[in-house]
């Protein structure tokens, strides 16, 4: 696989991502005593809160045997004195030997390939891309249902802001599927991404339209993108998957996390509910595309 940086999912082929996933399945065998990253450092630089995305990357290097230094809080890096990307992403240059950032604007990533000549991993930039999230996702459903062809799947919620909803819908154009869009008419998918959309899709707007689906994404509303608070309040609840709606349905319940209300915690005691796996797989497919860019 040629691959320099990681900054949409649209830099791979069904290929690439399926060698990935068999490097993947070899790490999730045995993540210890792994020593092939030793003397290798990566800088990860979020400048928007995580949990999932930032320590499974980290975690991912030392299994590897690498080191990782950078920050979680842009508050306190020189970010704070008003630094550009440019000039943070060319300093880390001299640092380390790869780089993970996330952003809350759309395009940061690619704007930090651009000035560096070591690998840049986007690890969500804005309500753009995340899609080293579809590789894990992607990943989740491939051990579960041994194939991603001719699979249903309902992607619910926040489909509008959803960048992991993005990266999923863009890599799905890989597979033959059929796509279910539940949101609510404001959260609604992108019109100005749907011409990119190669497999058939449905729109509606009642959760129990996903019911009969092979998978079910459910995603948070992203609060932190809406520009107008009472629109927030006014859409929070409108796709919720209760645990009564749940027990009705024999798709495998998926969610990138963190959760808000939109997955009643009732729900997790179902054995499709696979979302705890789901993040814990971002162990495995994260040490496989490190490994990629800069272990062979
Ligand atoms: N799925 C995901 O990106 O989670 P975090 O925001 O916790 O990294």
């Amino acid at each position: 696989m040629m691959l320099k940086n990681c900054i949409a999912i649209s830099d791979f082929s069904r290929e690439d991502m399926e060698s990935l996933f068999s490097k993947a399945l070899e790490f999730e065998k045995s993540t210890e005593n792994h020593s092939k990253l030793r003397g290798k450092i990566m800088g990860v630089l979020f400048y928007e809160p995580s949990t999932r995305t930032r320590l499974s990357f980290e975690s991912a290097m030392k299994r590897l045997g690498g080191s990782v230094l950078g920050f979680a809080d842009a508050g306190v890096s020189s970010v704070k004195k008003g630094e550009s990307i440019a000039d943070t992403v060319r300093t880390l240059e001299s640092y380390v030997d790869i780089i993970v950032i996330r952003h809350p604007l759309e395009g940061a990533a690619k704007v930090s390939a651009e000035h560096v000549d070591i690998p840049v991993i986007n690890a969500g930039d804005g309500g753009h891309e995340h899609p080293t999230q579809t590789l894990l996702d992607l990943y989740t459903i491939m051990k579960n249902k041994n194939k991603v062809d001719g699979l249903e799947i309902a992607l619910c919620g926040d489909l509008k802001y959803g960048r992991t909803v993005h990266s999923l819908v863009s890599a799905l154009n890989n597979y033959n599927v059929k796509l279910k869009f539940i949101s609510p008419e404001e959260l609604k998918f992108p019109n100005k991404l749907k011409p990119r959309i190669k497999n058939d899709y449905e729109e509606h707007s009642n959760i129990e339209k996903a019911l009969d689906s092979d998978v079910l994404y459910m995603t948070r509303i992203q609060k932190e993108r809406f520009a107008d608070p009472t629109e927030y309040e006014r859409v929070k609840d409108s796709t919720v998957l209760t645990y009564d709606l749940a027990k009705r349905t024999n798709a495998m319940i998926m969610h990138p996390l963190p959760r808000v209300d939109e997955v009643q915690y009732e729900v997790d005691s179902l054995s499709n509910a696979v979302y705890f796996e789901q993040a814990k797989n971002g162990v495995y497919t994260r040490m496989a595309l490190i490994d990629t860019l800069i272990g062979e």
